[in-house]
């Protein structure tokens, strides 16, 4: 596809998701806040199932993951141990011509990305993503904290807590869903780089051995990429990239990207990063707490390794609704139409009554509050059916039901698939049972 298609693309999707309250610009009727956004209605229902579905396979269903929920404000040391305070900087340059500020590794051709104007950048300045802020009245370089760039901190800083207090036996992990803030130089493609997200992390601390961490680092990577495309995201748009050696954090011992195809490019959704003894090691140093683990079994102390899956929930979410988005061309008219699996679906069923009289609204009704003890389902009164129909397609609703003539007679509904357009006759009492096999839950 052409450049010019993918953005276009890209363009319907981003209005889609405001236009039917996915995703809104943060304090828009004050001109926003660049690299900020709001979740709908919509939207908070799609992110809220894409984490509930990774906490339950990475912790519910597991025995060997625990899970944690940090504070966003640490003590600042914290950032001093990680590495963040000296070097968790983005090179920036300003073009001179129209003051625009970029990341100097952003730059082709030595080109301005806004004006075009060639070589009249600045020198290059290191900036420092992380955003500050201060604690108490004093407003002082003894106050100062910071908000947290990532969420894992906030799992080393407690892996003595968990290993005294859980039981736990490496191999374990700790795994936490939370907010992470960075002050990106240019946050761009929709929500794709923010400056305010959410990530989904996961400590997984193994033996130090470098074969039993290899090991572990490539179940987590198998894990993880199979974990998208269960929920539906196409195999062809999603990558695992292997980090070059040149690519690697200066602890990883191996990383490895999930990227999917966005139509702003191939972009990186998590990163599987061997993470080895670092953190461990460097937290135990600069809070004097030796964290070293002690292996009972191996009657043996040592610094676990770190298999560390690292997952953006805002990016997830922009990938589901990128991949579930198509536009189906039918005999007379083309469909716009969110393919999501039942799992991710904001809204699993919509009820129609046909028309809004001969007691189809009330049974309409009931059957909204019946169902509505399991899934978010939404009813609809307004317009041609047709109509309602193509207004659920196009937020990925998998099922309508419609109470119709026939079932004020015979307690009968019908329950249309999205994709497949067909029809069932299904009986109102035998509806969340329906419901239940086809959403598989
Ligand atoms: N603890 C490791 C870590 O934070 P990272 O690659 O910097 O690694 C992990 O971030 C994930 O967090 C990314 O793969 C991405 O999904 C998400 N992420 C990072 N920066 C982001 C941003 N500015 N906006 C949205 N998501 C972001």
């Amino acid at each position: 596809m052409s450049k010019n298609v993918l953005d276009q693309k890209m363009a319907t999707i981003v209005s889609l998701c405001r236009r039917r309250a996915f995703i809104f610009q943060s304090s828009e009727i004050y001109g926003g806040l660049n690299g900020c956004w709001d979740y709908g209605p919509l939207g908070v229902e799609l992110k809220r199932n894409i984490k509930a579905l990774w906490w339950k396979d990475m912790v519910m269903n597991r025995t060997d993951v625990e899970g944690v929920d940090c504070s966003i404000l640490m003590n600042p040391r914290v950032w001093e141990a990680s590495g963040h305070v000296q070097s968790f900087t983005d090179p920036m340059v300003d073009c001179m011509q129209c003051r625009g500020r970029f990341r100097a590794d952003h730059i082709q051709n030595k080109q301005c990305p806004t004006c075009g104007t060639k070589d009249k950048f600045t020198e290059v300045r290191h900036f420092n993503l992380m955003f500050k802020t201060f604690v108490g009245a004093m407003e002082d370089s003894t106050s100062q904290v910071f908000l947290r760039p990532e969420t894992c901190q906030g799992i080393f800083a407690n892996f003595d807590n968990i290993v005294n207090t859980c039981r736990v036996k490496v191999p374990f992990g700790i795994a936490q869903i939370g907010k992470a803030f960075r002050n990106e130089i240019n946050p761009r493609n929709f929500t794709f780089r923010s400056r305010e997200f959410e990530q989904m992390e996961m400590e997984f601390f193994c033996k130090p051995d470098p074969a039993e961490a290899d090991k572990w680092f490539q179940y987590w990577k198998q894990e993880r990429y199979g974990w998208y495309i269960k929920y539906g995201i196409k195999k062809e748009r999603l990558h695992l990239r292997e980090h070059e050696k040149n690519e690697l954090a200066h602890y990883a011992a191996g990383c490895a990207d999930i990227e999917y195809d966005f139509p702003f490019g191939c972009a990186e959704l998590e990163g599987i990063a061997n993470r080895t003894d670092y953190d461990l090691k460097r937290h135990s140093e600069f809070s004097k707490k030796d964290l070293s683990y002690f292996d009972q079994a191996a009657n043996q102390r040592y610094f676990p390794y770190v298999i560390e899956p690292s997952a953006g929930a805002d990016r997830a979410t922009l990938a589901f609704i990128v991949d579930a988005y198509e536009e189906e061309k039918l005999e007379e008219e083309t469909r716009t139409v969110m393919r999501f699996h039942p799992a991710v679906a904001p809204v699993k069923a919509a009820i129609f009554p046909l028309v809004n009289k001969d007691g189809m609204p009330e049974i309409a009704v009931k059957i909204q509050q019946e169902l509505k003890k399991h899934w978010n389902v939404f009813l609809d009164d307004k317009g041609a059916v047709g109509r309602r129909y193509r207004r659920q397609d196009e937020i990925g609703t998998p099922f309508c039901i419609t109470v119709d003539g026939e079932t004020v007679q015979a307690q009968t509904v019908t329950v249309r698939d999205r994709d497949s357009m067909k029809q069932d006759r299904v009986a109102i009492d035998q509806l969340q049972t329906y419901l239940s096999k086809k959403l598989n839950t």
